[in-house]
This record gives structure tokens, C-alpha cells and sequence, in this order.
């Protein structure tokens, strides 16, 4: 039997028409949410990034600068940039577009973001407050993985969640939200012996490497749900994740493409979080 697709681009749809409901009752009251996108150098990628985290800004109604400055851009002066927006009234999220060239410390910056305004979730604050299970704001990609899981019915309650990667931006946090969620959960990483035999337990199995292709169909328990996080350019300039899905398909029970599964997540979910960092600011 085939596995049934996540199409995550869909589900990002019918949450962003949500959000323009609650967007627009916010907004009788007088209130637009503000997100500022602050990209440092020329990296393609990024640029791409940025553009779309602006498009869906537009298409909510958001207010939103984006700021583009020099690759030689100080840390100093980056700093100083954050720390404008950190006061400014009408700004609700703050994102500094990852990576950052190399002369500048991301620590420093991610810490000099104000915890209400870090729409990212990588705050050591807000991280923590993932941990013990406070209200937070969190991670994007992460909270885009478990609503996708949510919302096609696979609830992780009770169910064994197979974790491979161990990122501060996606394999811990996941984990941690997983966890949240009542899954039994297990992280695997470079180290982890027997790495394929641990997957296979997987009810669930979250994808987040950066390796190719990866994930083969004797890695996945038949039936299971696979949501590859995964973004890799092949050589031929094609796009594929860290799960070779053509070859999962016929084991999984549900399985996300690349692109267009967990990726359109992310940008719904910074929408989410930089609403709801709005409301807390005018509660
Ligand atoms: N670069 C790639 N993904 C991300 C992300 O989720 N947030 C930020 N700030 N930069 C990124």
C-alpha cells in the first residue's frame, strides 16, 4: 500500500486563513501586528527566505520592514539595530535571518533579542521555557512538524517518536515538544549505534540531518509516519530531503514530500508567532 502525503503546503493554507480571521478581529481594535526581518549580507538562500517571510506579511496584513544590511555589518552595529527594534512599539517579532557571516556571533545576538519579540523560539529563555513546559514562543519549523502531525489525526500521544538529528533549531526542540505531546521519545544522532534498528521502532519518525536520501525503506516500520525535515540541493539543482521518499513510500503510512511538506511550515508558523507575540503585548 502506498503512504498517504502530507501536503504541507495545504495545511499551511488553512492555518493562514485562520490567522487572517484573528488578524482581523485584532485589527478592529485598532491593533496590527509588526515583524521586522533583518538580513545581514547577500546569501541567496536567505534572500529567498526573507522575500517570502515579507510576502506573508503582506498577504496577513502584518506591518513589516525588511532591513538588509552590509556582510561587513559590525556586530556592534547589528547589535544596535536589535536593540532600536527591541523598543519599538509597533515591531512584535524580531528575526535575524540565519547564518550570519562568520565575524559575527550568533549567541550574541540571539540573546540580545527581547524574549517577548524572539518569533524564532531561540532565546535561552524562551528555550527554557519549552523545557519545563511554560508558555513560550516556539521554534518554527518545530511547531510546524507537530502540527502537521495534529492535523492529519497523528496525535503523538503514547506513541514511540524516533528523532534523528539533535539541532538547536530542530532535533531538540521537536523532541522536547514531542515529549510535550505525551510521545515516548528518542534522540538519535552521528554517534548512535544501529541507527537504522532504532527508526524502524518509530511510530513516528522525524527526519533532520541535512544528509541526503538518508532514510531508506528498511529504516521505517510499515505504517509509520515519516516527516523529513530535510532540505538538500543535489547536484543537479533539484531539491530533496533527508528521506529517499520515492523509496519509503510503499512502507510508511504517511509520509511528507520535500518540497512542499514541513518547509511551508515554518513561515505560517512565524506568522502565528509574532500574532500572538502582538496579543501578549496588548494584553
Ligand atoms: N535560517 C534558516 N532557517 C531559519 C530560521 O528558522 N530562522 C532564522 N532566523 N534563520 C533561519
Amino acid at each position: 500500500m502506498s503512504a498517504q502525503i502530507i501536503y504541507g503546503k495545504s495545511i499551511s493554507d488553512s492555518i493562514r486563513q485562520e490567522l487572517l480571521h484573528e488578524v482581523e478581529t485584532f485589527k478592529s481594535k485598532g491593533i496590527t501586528p509588526g515583524l521586522v526581518v533583518i538580513l545581514v549580507g547577500e546569501d541567496p538562500a536567505s534572500q529567498v527566505y526573507v522575500r517570502n517571510k515579507a510576502k506573508a506579511c503582506e498577504q496577513l496584513g502584518y506591518y513589516s520592514e525588511v532591513v538588509r544590511v552590509p556582510a561587513e555589518t559590525t556586530q556592534d552595529e547589528l547589535l544596535e539595530l536589535i536593540k532600536k527594534y527591541n523598543t519599538q512599539e509597533n515591531i512584535n517579532g524580531i528575526l535575524v535571518q540565519l547564518p550570519l557571516p562568520k565575524h559575527i556571533e550568533e549567541k550574541a545576538i540571539i540573546d540580545a533579542i527581547s524574549v517577548e519579540k524572539d518569533v524564532d523560539g531561540f532565546h535561552p529563555e524562551n528555550v527554557g521555557n519549552l523545557m519545563i513546559g511554560d508558555d513560550a514562543l516556539l521554534p518554527c519549523t518545530p511547531s510546524g512538524v507537530i502540527e502537521l502531525l495534529k492535523r492529519t489525526g497523528n496525535h503523538p500521544a503514547g506513541k514511540h517518536a524516533v528523532v534523528i538529528g539533535r539541532s538547536n533549531i530542530v532535533g531538540k526542540p521537536v523532541a522536547m515538544l514531542l515529549l510535550r505531546e505525551n510521545a515516548t521519545v528518542t534522540i538519535c544522532h552521528s554517534r548512535t549505534q544501529n541507527i537504522e534498528e532504532m527508526a524502524r521502532q518509530a511510530d513516528i519518525l522525524v527526519v533532520a540531518v541535512g544528509i541526503p536520501k538518508l532514510v531508506k525503506k528498511d529504516w521505517v516500520k510499515p505504517g509509520a509516519v515519516v516527516i523529513d525535515v530535510g532540505v538538500n540541493r543535489l547536484p543537479d539543482g533539484k531539491l530533496c530531503g533527508d528521506v529517499d521518499y520515492d523509496d519509503v513510500l510503499d512502507v510508511a503510512g504517511w509520509v511528507t514530500p520535500v518540497p512542499g511538506g514541513v518547509g511551508p511550515m515554518t513561515i505560517t508558523m512565524l506568522m502565528a508567532n509574532t500574532l500572538k507575540s502582538a496579543k501578549r503585548a496588548h494584553e
